[in-house]
């Protein structure tokens, strides 16, 4: 196994290197978002790991895609009356920091103890525009998860009222867990203050990225050949699924060598089997089946 000199050292290691796209992604006049902080977070190493990536992603173009469709989902979601929301892993990300918020709303970041308290140093200085949270928990720890998990619900912010219609958001986080942790998750999520989970779920992408020795600290894990369906049958329905190579292309972020592959039919999420493909879900616990929306099916 790689030490620690190498470019990425471990998990956390990998939330300099989505930041560094999103950094990039901010220099562009036609950005799909604007996120300043992202450079500074991002660091020398965050962008030597952009540039030492497998050529199928070099440009960024999953990172950024995932981010604008979560920016938008989440945006969505408190539209629709979400009164918090839980970042877990929430990495360097500064959605607090760069989304329109209401300024009494509560958001949660949680991550390992050595990131978060990382980030609580870089951004001292910094104003969220709404009321920021941050704690440092193992989320593959249940008890740690379990008790998060009752604070983060429970009466905090300017009013001290309890969260009624949280969404969590698990952005690049699923794939360093195993299956069963994946799943203990899903069951630990299902709470009545729990409204929605937002999360990013990639399949096949061992092939392509888990063969190069820069991630042997950060190795995929959870890539569950039955896609969404694994989440189905423990009670989250999709609400929305939104295929990641599809939308790229529309946004004009797909490399042009991907390009005529988002015109092919694509894998069936419910059961991708070994075809990669990767998207972001928003799901609803629900026993019963309430139907999946695709913005843009090809
Ligand atoms: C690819 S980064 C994603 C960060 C952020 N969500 C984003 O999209 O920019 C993965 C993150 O998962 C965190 N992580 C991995 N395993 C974790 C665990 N067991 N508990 C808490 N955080 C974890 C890492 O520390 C890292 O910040």
């Amino acid at each position: 196994m790689a030490g620690e000199d190498s470019l990425i050292s471990n998990v956390s290691d990998t939330a300099r290197w989505v930041a560094a796209y999103r950094a990039v992604e901010t220099t562009r006049p036609d950005a799909l978002f604007r996120d300043p902080l992202a450079d500074r977070l991002a660091g020398e190493r965050g962008h030597a790991m952009a540039v030492a990536a497998p050529r199928i992603m070099r440009n960024g173009w999953p990172v950024v895609t995932r981010t604008k469709l979560i920016d938008d989902l989440v945006a969505t979601s408190i539209q629709q009356g979400c009164d918090r929301v839980l970042n877990l892993a929430a990495g360097l990300d500064t959605r607090p920091y760069r989304m329109n918020l209401p300024e009494d709303f509560v958001w949660v970041e949680a991550d390992l103890p050595k990131m978060t308290a990382e980030k609580d140093i870089a951004l001292a200085a910094e104003a969220p525009r709404c009321t920021l949270i941050r704690r440092a928990v193992d989320l593959a720890d249940a008890d740690a998860r379990a008790k998060f998990l009752d604070a983060a619900l429970g009466p905090v912010g300017p009013q001290a009222m309890p969260a009624t219609k949280a969404l969590v958001l698990t952005e690049g986080l699923l794939v360093y867990l195993d299956e069963g942790t994946v799943a203990d998750l899903a069951r630990a999520l299902t709470r009545p203050e729990i409204a929605w989970w937002l999360a990013d779920i990639t399949i096949g992408m061992k092939r392509t990225r888990g063969n190069t020795s820069m991630f042997e600290n950060a190795p995929l894990r959870f890539e569950p050949t039955n896609g969404i369906a694994f989440f189905e049958r423990l009670g989250w329905q999709p609400l929305e699924v939104e295929h990641l190579l599809v939308h790229a292309r529309k946004l004009r972020r797909a490399p042009w060598f991907l390009v005529p592959f988002t015109y092919l039919r694509q894998p069936d999420p419910h059961a991708p089997g070994r075809y990669p493909w990767s998207g972001v879900v928003r799901l609803r616990h629900s026993p019963e089946n309430c139907g999946m929306r695709t913005r843009h099916p090809t």
